[in-house]
């Protein structure tokens, strides 16, 4: 991953760079390069910023992602039957988006099948398509076409639109906050120095960089309300009954905004997580932007 991810930072500096100092909306270029990177490990290939077939699978992704009906469907699933008979928000667009990205991935998949070999394997569906093949058949159950076509979209779409937004928050902040920006450059300067990129193994020695990030994933609050669960069994907690089957939804949001944990939690302040020797203190513990539990996102 570290690989792929440099390997792209240098293509988006040339871009960058072409600029030559002029105004520049990053925002569709922060997209590419962010899917680029999981393209890279998914599909085994990265696209250049000007295609016109990637912009359009970004924007579609962005579009469908944006949908206002998208976390009330997910909240209450019965209302998908209502975009059959209504076209509320737009919801036809947006399922004609997701069989448009399904047909997309499904081509991709196809060509992967055609070109496969177990002792070169490129990407996650060469992966994928090596363990199909060699489970036993009674596990086979898990493995098909439609699963793979299912985790390659998740994956894409999951990681594209988090990442991206994560990356546009930080530049937001940073342009607001030029003495956070001064202390970040002073310490990768002191740490990584300019003459190559900063890598996943001085992470130890940045922590001021790294309360930068979880600053930014907390008040930047990319899922405020992570993705809905469903009760297993019934549950008493705080002496409210969740009975099973019910839909959970984590309030990201309130846990950010505590301020007995994140005084003035509205202000964007890293130095929040460091204590007074620059280390981290319990404080960053209580920043989950990937949630918690079985299902968090552990990328
Ligand atoms: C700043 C970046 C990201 C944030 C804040 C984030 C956050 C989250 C959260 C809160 C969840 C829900 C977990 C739960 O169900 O309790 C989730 C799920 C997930 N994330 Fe991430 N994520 C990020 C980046 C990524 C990336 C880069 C990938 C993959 C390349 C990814 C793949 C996934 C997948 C596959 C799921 C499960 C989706 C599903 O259940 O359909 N995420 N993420």
């Amino acid at each position: 991953m570290e690989s792929k991810i440099l390997e792209e930072v240098a293509f988006f500096m040339e871009v960058l760079e072409s600029k030559k100092g002029r105004p520049v909306n990053i925002e569709i270029n922060i997209r590419e390069a962010v899917s680029n990177v999981i393209c890279s490990i998914v599909f085994g290939k990265r696209f250049n910023y000007d295609d016109k077939v990637f912009q359009k699978l970004i924007k579609d992704l962005e579009e469908f992602l944006s949908n206002p009906f998208l976390p009330m469907v997910n909240w209450i699933p019965y209302l998908h039957y209502v975009s059959y008979i209504y076209d509320v928000f737009g919801t036809q667009k947006c399922i004609n988006i997701v069989k448009d990205l399904k047909v997309q991935m499904a081509n991709i998949i196809e060509e992967h099948k055609r070109t496969f070999d177990e002792d070169d394997l490129r990407d996650f569906i060469d992966a994928y398509l090596l363990e199909w093949q060699n489970h036993t058949r009674e596990n086979k159950i898990q493995f098909s076409e439609d699963n793979l076509e299912g985790v390659v979209l998740d994956l894409f779409a999951a990681g594209t639109d988090t990442t991206s937004s994560g990356i546009l928050w930080a530049i937001i902040f940073l342009v607001n906050n030029p003495d956070v920006q001064q202390e970040m450059r002073n310490e990768l300067t002191e740490n990584v120095g300019s003459n190559r990129q900063p890598l996943l193994t001085d992470r130890t020695n940045l922590p001021y960089c790294e309360s930068v990030i979880t600053e930014t994933l907390r008040l930047g609050n990319i899922i405020p309300f992570s993705l809905p669960h469903t009760a297993t069994e019934d549950y008493v907690i705080n002496n409210y009954r969740i009975p099973k089957g019910s839909i959970v939804v984590p309030n990201m949001n309130a846990t950010f905004h505590d301020e007995n944990m994140f005084l003035d939690s509205n202000n964007f302040d890293p130095s929040r997580y460091l204590d007074e020797n620059g280390k981290f203190n319990e404080r960053r513990e209580n920043v989950m932007p990937f949630s918690l539990g079985m299902f968090l996102c552990d990328i």
